[in-house]
């Protein structure tokens, strides 16, 4: 019998692969089955639940469970220590659905190129002298647009191109694992633009309600990941 869990990968593959206009149905399927995916579903280890595992000297932050990867998606688990945090990062061009399935996060998105963040840079491009325009390689103007905290009852969190492309997530009261769900994967050419690739960012400033200049950072010295083996049940695609 197949597996939840291989429903969901297979439903991933569909929607990743699917023609435009049954791409929206088979995103809303996808997420329809993955808000019902369990620790148990995927065989988490128990350890990473517990306090104990995650104060032992120079265990990393981050735990990886790769599951599934191919040129259209991949798919993995990231398990968060107490009090621990993904870095405020991008998905260039992607989609992402992040499901938690231990614990709970706070996830703290910002989307790039909507109406607030055009019109902070028409007016900040009409009031700059054109030599100031070379300072500002690597920051980007962006709206934040949400900060919700997830736990295992909650619907999936998705992002877009367009759409709460950035994301900060920490973990709250305790460690946290999502599965998470990402396509076309780093790594992958975007069309006229190079290798897609995983950027990080800090908040330079707030320029009005909501909106903020990131500047793109060097990956913080405190934040690193080591790799569990996924030990949940075979998939087949
Ligand atoms: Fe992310």
């Amino acid at each position: 019998m197949a597996t939840h869990i291989n429903n969901v990968l297979k439903q991933a593959i569909l929607t990743f692969t699917s023609k435009s206009e049954l791409f929206a149905p088979n995103l809303n399927a996808l997420s329809n089955l993955l808000e019902k995916i369990t620790a148990e579903d995927v065989n988490l280890q128990p350890q990473f639940a517990t306090e104990s595992l995650w104060s032992r000297p120079g265990k990393a932050p981050v735990t990886c469970i790769d599951i599934y990867e191919d040129e259209n998606l991949t798919m993995g688990i990231f398990i968060l220590k107490p009090g621990g945090n993904l870095p405020l990062h991008n998905h260039p061009e992607m989609y992402g659905l992040i499901k938690v399935i231990s614990g709970k996060v706070k996830i703290t998105s910002y989307s790039l190129n909507t109406p607030k963040t055009l019109e902070v840079d028409r007016r900040s491009f009409m009031d700059d002298h054109p030599t100031k325009l070379f300072s500002r390689k690597n920051i980007v103007t962006a709206e934040l647009v949400s900060s919700e905290i997830l736990d295992t009852s909650s619907k999936p969190c998705m992002l877009e191109p367009n759409e709460k492309n950035l994301h900060e997530i920490e973990s709250v009261d305790g460690p946290a694992a999502f599965l998470d769900i990402l396509a076309p994967p780093y790594g992958t050419m975007i069309p006229n633009n190079g290798p897609r690739l995983c950027s990080y960012f800090a908040v330079l400033n707030q320029v009005s309600k909501n909106v903020f200049k990131l500047h793109e950072i060097k990956s913080p010295s405190w934040y690193w990941n080591d790799m569990f083996p996924y030990t949940g049940p075979e998939l087949k695609v």
